[in-house]
């Protein structure tokens, strides 16, 4: 190599080195503005919800006999192994029925102020049921799921344990309340994106926090705020322009499906960006598997802007960034069946 190659690929380097260490001093004001905008996961559950209560949620979110087939838990479409999802467009639910959307995590789900994609249930206590007797998903019934659990004699203690003060513990209500209770510590503090908030300058990578400002000036904040980065407001898919078909299923109109308000027409809730780069494929619909082009949909549908593909990479770079602390799940041992505990229908 001659000498002044060799000069040049050493400025280069020096260069390049230069970039990544000075990229903070570069945007002085990416701390504060992020900071008007979000804000991190606390680093353990606020309020703290009861150990008895969440020692039970466990159980019954790992627990496959609350279906009707005593083959799907809650943890089979929301597997904590893979960030909360199933990785699939649409669920598989009781015998191999598809639902209509994709599941969305239930990791961080405590800080959305609604539940499902249309917000249809006010919080988890509420939604948690849902899932136990919808027909494509686990295909019971209230009554039947209390038969069930009165029919594996371990429960019982661990519903007088986590309520205490009831004199019949064991019931649809308090089984809804122990499954949000154990959701509650279902959060992932300490992504680089937390670690940056708090104050750790070296916690995201240069070119995260380039993303990071281009999120904020593309307007993607104006929607996917506060700690979750979503899931605190409704917003039309679409509100420039539609998007294909094939993302945007004609037949599932969202919010519209609650209120029958015209205006609610594809009207969804906005999802939490939270450890969105490992809970492919996104969308209601579950359509699309790559997340640049995710974020390629987005700026044409709600923005009106054709991003480049750098401008892409680069906010994927920051949602990278998003990914936190995995709870420590240990999995639990759930109490016998017996010769009378009712058998599954498949
Ligand atoms: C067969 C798959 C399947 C099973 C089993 C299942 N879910 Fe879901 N879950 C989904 C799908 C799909 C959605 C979205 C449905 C919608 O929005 O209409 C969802 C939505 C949710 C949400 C809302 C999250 C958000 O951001 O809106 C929570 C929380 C949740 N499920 C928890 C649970 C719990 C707890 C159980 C067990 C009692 C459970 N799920 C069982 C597929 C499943
Ligand atoms: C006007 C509000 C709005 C703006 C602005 C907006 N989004 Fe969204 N975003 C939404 C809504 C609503 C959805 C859910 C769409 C659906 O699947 O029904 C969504 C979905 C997403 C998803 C898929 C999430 C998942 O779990 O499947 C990603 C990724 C995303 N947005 C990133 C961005 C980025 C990056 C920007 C800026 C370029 C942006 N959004 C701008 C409202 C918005």
């Amino acid at each position: 190599m001659s000498g002044e190659a060799l000069w040049r690929m050493s400025v280069a380097v020096i260069l390049a080195s230069l970039a990544t260490s000075s990229a903070l001093a570069a945007d002085p004001a990416l701390r504060d503005d992020a900071l008007a905008l979000f804000e991190p996961i606390p680093l353990s559950p606020d309020p703290a919800p009861d150990p008895a209560a969440v020692e039970l949620g466990k159980a019954l979110f790992f627990e496959p006999r609350l279906s009707e087939g005593h083959n799907i838990s809650c943890n089979s479409c929301h597997n904590l192994g893979t960030g909360g999802v199933d990785l699939a467009p649409v669920s598989l639910g009781h015998r191999w029925q598809k639902g209509g959307r994709n599941s969305p995590t239930v990791l961080n789900a405590t800080y959305n102020t609604a539940q499902f994609w249309d917000g249809r249930a006010a919080d988890l206590t509420e939604q948690a049921g849902g899932p136990m007797i919808n027909p494509v998903e686990m295909g019971s019934t209230a009554e039947h799921v209390i038969e069930q659990l009165k029919g594996i004699p371990g429960y019982l203690p661990l519903f007088t344990a986590a309520f205490p003060g009831d004199a019949d513990p064991l019931t649809f209500p308090n089984t809804e309340a122990a499954i949000a209770a154990f959701e509650q510590t279902l959060i992932t503090p300490n992504a680089p994106f937390d670690r940056f908030l708090r104050g750790d300058d070296t916690a995201m990578t240069a070119a995260q926090q380039d993303g990071l400002r281009a999120f904020m000036d593309q307007g993607c904040a104006a929607c996917h705020n506060g700690v979750n980065l979503g899931g605190n407001s409704y917003q039309p898919f679409g509100l420039v322009e539609k998007p294909d078909w094939s993302i945007l299923p004609p037949g599932d109109k969202g919010r519209f499906e609650v209120t029958r308000a015209e205006e609610d027409a594809y009207v969804f809730k906005v999802p939490t960006l939270r450890n969105i780069a490992i809970t492919p494929p996104y969308f209601h619909s579950g359509s699309v598997w790559d997340l640049n082009l995710a974020v390629g949909v987005m700026g044409s549908a709600q923005m009106g802007t054709a991003l480049d593909p750098d401008q892409e990479a680069s906010i994927v770079a920051f949602l990278d960034s998003l990914t936190g602390d995995m709870p420590q799940v240990v999995y639990p041992t759930l109490p016998p069946s017996t010769a009378d505990t009712p058998r599954p229908q498949q």
